[in-house]
């Protein structure tokens, strides 16, 4: 079997002495989407913070590419392939469109200036905005640049925690069809996708959580709609 691209075994954690993750068990193969998926509070984004290295486990391992990066720093991951734009599209606000972009691609080198290029290609609605602070942009248009953000360090592992939270529907199509776009240029995704038919089209494998724990994970394909609404009207 090959090796998986990301393994998350027997993890827990949690914020001092509140415990929000039990026992994750988690194989992400190379080039697949995986949506997680769950209600409010649950830990989705708690699972995610921790495999981007944010928050520390309080046991299990995060292997990625076959390396133990448990203990691993954020900008180690990062150098290493993985990327995350975390929940809320956060950017830095004082910046402009294209310092953010600029800085995170300075900060990572895994690639030359075409990955800034790639990225606005990605997200056209962007090169208009270049020069405005990051911090005046509309809720869609910080999502794709906080995805762009991502992508100029170059990922192999592009991990996005909500990233239609609060759109329109017409970005929201914009954002899902980059999602499908990366995805068959051969990166692969882990991604929290809360609107069901957005992640069903998405998904190639599916994993729901329910008080911090998994109570559902496999292919999509195994999947009727029926099914998937039944496990998440929970
Ligand atoms: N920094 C923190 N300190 C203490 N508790 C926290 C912290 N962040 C999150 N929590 C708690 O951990 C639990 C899981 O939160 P998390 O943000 O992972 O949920 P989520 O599934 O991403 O929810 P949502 O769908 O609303 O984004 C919640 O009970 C939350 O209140
Ligand atoms: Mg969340």
């Amino acid at each position: 079997m090959n090796t998986p691209h990301l393994a998350v075994t027997g993890l827990h954690a949690g914020y001092g002495r509140a415990r929000v993750l039990f026992d994750i068990n988690l194989t992400i193969p190379t080039g697949t989407i995986t949506c997680v998926m769950g209600r409010n509070g649950v830990g989705k984004t708690t699972l995610l913070n921790t495999i981007a290295g944010l928050l520390t486990p309080t046991q299990g391992t995060i292997t990625h590419n076959g390396t133990d990066i448990t203990n691993k720093p954020p900008h180690t991951r990062i150098r290493g392939g993985m990327a995350y734009a975390p929940q809320g599209h956060d950017t830095f606000a004082p910046l402009t469109v294209a310092d953010n972009l600029h800085l995170a691609h300075h900060a990572t080198r895994r690639g030359g200036p075409e990955l800034i290029t790639r990225a606005l290609d990605r997200f056209p609605r962007l090169k208009p905005l270049l020069h405005r602070r990051a911090g005046l942009l509309s809720g869609g248009q910080a999502q794709q640049l906080a995805i762009a953000r991502a992508l100029v360090t170059n990922p192999t592992l592009l991990i996005l925690d909500e990233p239609t939270e609060g759109i329109q529907p017409s970005i929201v199509a914009e954002i899902e069809q980059a999602i499908t776009d990366i995805a068959a240029e051969g990166t692969t995704i882990l991604l929290v996708e809360q609107y069901l038919d957005v992640a069903l089209r998405l998904a190639d494998h599916v994993t729901v959580l329910d008080a911090g724990r998994i109570t559902h994970s496999g292919a999509r394909a195994d999947l009727t709609d029926t099914d998937a609404q039944a496990l998440l009207a929970i």
